[in-house]
């Protein structure tokens, strides 16, 4: 190993204690997506430049700053996936899920990369738990997909999240929208940045973005997005809410909510946290009704969310981080004299009848044995020594409960499971 070799800035590893939590987090998503009928997908971490370029678009800030972008042997422009949907939208294509019965519901789980700077809840490799609802317009997926969130958010016990609510339109109200936000900021033109004033011509719209305070000044007083609504979207962004109202899902309207990819139409929202910091979004989402076609493939329209899963562990209930940190394998020593051996039979029993167990491989004594076991949070302890050998039995403690007792192996297994 070269010296000083560490972690490429911006990702993690993520070690034994933390993986715990995470593989917990995920088996409940995996529970909750699957009672709703998804299934899950697995895309490729690479993929072709051009797929993000026309999906995600070219004037937003991931592919025009954040993408890991390279070359490969051939000379092929390959990137590594700073989101998933696009990514579902092209294997939608390509797999012809439009002859699969409609609506075609999938999820996913994986690490995603951008370029960022990195700060709290902010990593350049980082990962998502996303779903996606493909081949139904009508708002009534709109709030499913939003049932679906937070059914799994309260699985893990979060309560007081937020859930920001806003309406982009569609295809002819963006373009309404552009045209007003166009003329309003003209005549300003010379207090944007050079961002904003090519995005001024190419895509008016991602100035919304912008986190420069002087042109957020600006935008105070420009016009919203809520007066360029076509009746469309408009009704569709009522039905929506009436659902909501139906379903007792709280939300908040932001008229500034625009979200920062290109392919969102009508429906977008966010789950906030007060307890994140400046990156405070766990949750983003909304409905994407031409990213398929804007791709090649049929007119299908789709919506869905991913949520930051870093962030979400970042923040999750103590009580959940407890429940998943605890179930610690029980602890089985073999003393003294007594050959490893015998530890390593009494723990094959147990796994046998279902019991986590690991080994210890080193005799210690009972004292060192106890301090490992308390330090590695297991609960039970069973040791092995000479007078246990010879009469058939181990020495059970319960460390909760400071209790020891001797038994047979072969009935440890329920006492246990009652303790
Ligand atoms: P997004 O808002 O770009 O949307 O990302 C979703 C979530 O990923 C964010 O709310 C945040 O929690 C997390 N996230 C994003 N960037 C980072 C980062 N650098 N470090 C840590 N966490 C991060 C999308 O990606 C869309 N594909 C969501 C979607 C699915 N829309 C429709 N379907």
């Amino acid at each position: 190993m070269g010296q000083g070799l560490k972690t490429v800035k911006g990702t993690r590893d993520l070690l034994p204690a933390e993986t715990g939590i995470w593989a917990a987090v995920e088996a409940v998503a995996r529970r909750v997506f699957a009672s709703y009928g998804f299934g899950e997908i697995r895309t490729p971490v690479l993929e072709s430049t051009e797929l993000f370029v026309r999906g995600v678009g070219e004037s937003t800030d991931i592919v025009g700053k954040e993408m890991y972008t390279f070359a490969d042997k051939k000379g092929r422009s390959v990137t590594l996936r700073p989101e998933s949907t696009a990514a579902v939208a092209r294997a939608f294509i390509e797999h012809g899920m439009a002859s699969w019965p409609s609506p075609v519901r999938l999820f996913y789980l994986g690490p995603q990369f951008r370029y960022e700077r990195p700060q709290r809840g902010r990593y350049r490799q980082f990962h998502q738990l996303g779903a996606e609802v493909l081949g139904d317009e009508g708002p009534t997926s709109d709030a499913e997909v939003l049932l679906l969130l937070l059914r799994f958010l309260g699985e893990l016990g979060f309560r007081d999240l937020e859930v920001l609510l806003n309406t982009v339109g569609d295809a002819a109200s963006r373009q309404a929208y552009g045209e007003a936000l166009r003329a309003y900021l003209e005549p300003y033109r010379d207090r944007l940045g050079e961002d904003s004033r090519r995005r001024l011509v190419s895509n008016p719209l991602r100035i919304l973005d912008t986190k420069v305070p002087a042109e957020r000044e600006l935008l105070a007083d420009a016009p919203a997005l809520g007066d360029c609504l076509s009746p469309a979207a408009r009704d569709h962004f009522d039905e929506l809410r009436r659902l909501l109202d139906r379903f007792a899902i709280g939300y908040c309207l932001d008229d500034r909510l625009v979200r920062g990819l290109d392919y969102y139409t009508k429906t977008v929202f966010e789950i906030v946290s007060g307890e994140l910091g400046a990156q405070n979004a766990v949750c983003g989402g909304g409905r994407y009704d031409r990213l398929i076609s804007d791709l090649g493939g049929p007119e299908v329209p789709g919506i869905g969310f991913a949520i930051g899963l870093d962030r979400l562990v970042d923040i999750l209930p103590q009580k959940f981080r407890q429940r998943a940190a605890g179930g610690q394998p029980v602890v089985v020593a073999a003393l003294g004299e007594v050959a490893p051996e015998h530890a390593i039979a009494a723990a094959e029993a147990l796994r046998g009848a279902g019991v986590a167990a690991v080994a210890e491989l080193v005799s210690r004594s009972v004292k060192a044995t106890l301090k490992r076991a308390d330090k590695k949070g297991a609960r039970h302890v069973v040791l092995i020594g000479e007078e246990e050998v010879e009469a058939g039995v181990v020495t059970w403690k319960d460390l909760s409960r400071g209790e020891q007792r001797r038994l047979a192996i072969a009935v440890l297994p329920a006492e246990i499971g009652g303790a």
